[in-house]
């Protein structure tokens, strides 16, 4: 069953200023060490930090909550499987939202996927729940 969608989309460009006027407070305060390693490796640095902003936004959609005042950017996160495909995971509050959202007998699976066309970046997540197996 499906417990939760999120999309969105976001601007590279306005990204790149947010690092240009804030650099490592920007980066610091919303993506993890695996995403900046990442995104620090590649040319397209802001493209990069934007699919996994979008993500993020899209990921609190999905949980239901939106990105309120204060919450923790970090506790959703991006990694990529050898193959570039792209995991969502979730730790504190929104690892805590989700065992909430998720029915007795079930697991969540969250799934992510990102893309960019300049100066746009998307990001579309799906939770889903799975029956536990015996
Ligand atoms: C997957 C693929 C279609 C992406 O094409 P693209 O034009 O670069 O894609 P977009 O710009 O729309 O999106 C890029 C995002 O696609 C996602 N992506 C990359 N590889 C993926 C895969 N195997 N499965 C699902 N999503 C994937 C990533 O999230 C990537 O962004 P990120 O690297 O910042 O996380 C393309 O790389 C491809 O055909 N790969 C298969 C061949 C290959 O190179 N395989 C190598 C590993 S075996």
């Amino acid at each position: 069953m499906i417990l939760g969608i999120g999309t969105d989309l976001a601007n590279i460009e306005r990204i790149e200023g947010t690092l240009a006027k804030f650099g490592d407070r920007f980066r610091n305060r919303v993506f993890t060490e695996t995403e900046q390693r990442k995104a620090a490796r590649r040319a397209e640095e802001a493209s990069t930090y934007a699919k996994r902003w979008a993500a993020k936004e899209a990921c609190s959609k999905a949980l239901g909550t939106g990105l309120a005042m204060g919450i923790a950017w970090k506790d959703m996160a991006v990694t990529n499987l050898r193959t570039g495909q792209p995991v969502m995971t979730v730790t504190g509050w929104a690892e805590k939202r989700l065992a909430e959202m998720t029915p007795p007998g079930f697991e969540a699976i969250i799934h992510v996927t990102l893309t960019d066309d300049h100066p746009w970046a998307q990001a579309f997540v799906v939770i889903e729940a799975r029956p536990i197996q015996a």
